[in-house]
């Protein structure tokens, strides 16, 4: 049986896109059923729409930071549509412990750093300021340590001399369109 897996977003959504092509060409074994994004202007969701998902905006904002009742209502979306695995891809919202201890081994992640390094935001930045050679990304499997899950995979992209966290963080995506699928591909297999 195919795997079925959401994909959760709130911005740009070129992550999930690869993603979703590489499961509609074959290239992962499994089936995108929901594209969710807690941003309700998302760009994503009219990408994911055009590629024939399912896109459901999930204003977070009506919650006033409860957070354990937003996530009870995404649980029921996921429900809905039988998922069996999540993957986050550029999803701006903390989740409580709780959320991945209910989908233990079952969310994966992509972040834009060589974890365990910078972990949270401003990644290329706090790359560029230390003077690192490389930054890159990681993909990752979810716990309730935030970006702080095992790392399934991760790719280096090394740092030019006047680069700007802009042009770092263009060359790193490009990597996360490779990077995700091929480790979502694998950890499929292994499920
Ligand atoms: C990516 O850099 C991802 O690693 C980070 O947010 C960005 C999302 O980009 N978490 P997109 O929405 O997939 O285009």
């Amino acid at each position: 049986m195919t795997t079925r897996v959401a994909i959760l977003i709130s911005g740009s959504g070129s992550n999930m896109v690869t993603l979703v092509k590489a499961m509609q060409s074959g290239d992962i074994d499994a089936t995108p059923v929901v594209v969710i994004s807690n941003v309700t202007t998302a760009a994503g969701l009219d990408k994911a729409k055009a590629l024939n998902v399912n896109a459901v905006a999930l204003d977070h904002r009506p919650y006033k930071g409860d957070r354990a009742a937003f996530e009870a209502e995404l649980n029921k979306v996921l429900n809905e549509h039988n998922v069996d695995l999540i993957c986050l891809a550029g999803f701006m919202r903390i989740l409580t412990p709780d959320f991945p201890n209910q989908w233990k081994r079952k969310i994966l992640n992509i972040h834009p750093s060589l974890l365990p390094k910078y972990k949270g935001l401003h990644t290329h930045q706090r790359a560029i300021d230390a003077g690192d050679d490389n930054g890159g990304c990681s993909v990752h499997l979810v716990t309730g340590e935030l970006d702080g899950g095992p790392v399934l995979g991760q790719v280096a992209v090394p740092i030019m001399e006047n680069d700007t966290a802009d042009n770092l963080a263009e060359r790193v995506l490009v990597e996360e369109h490779k990077l995700y699928p091929a480790i979502l591909a694998d950890f499929i297999k292994q499920m």
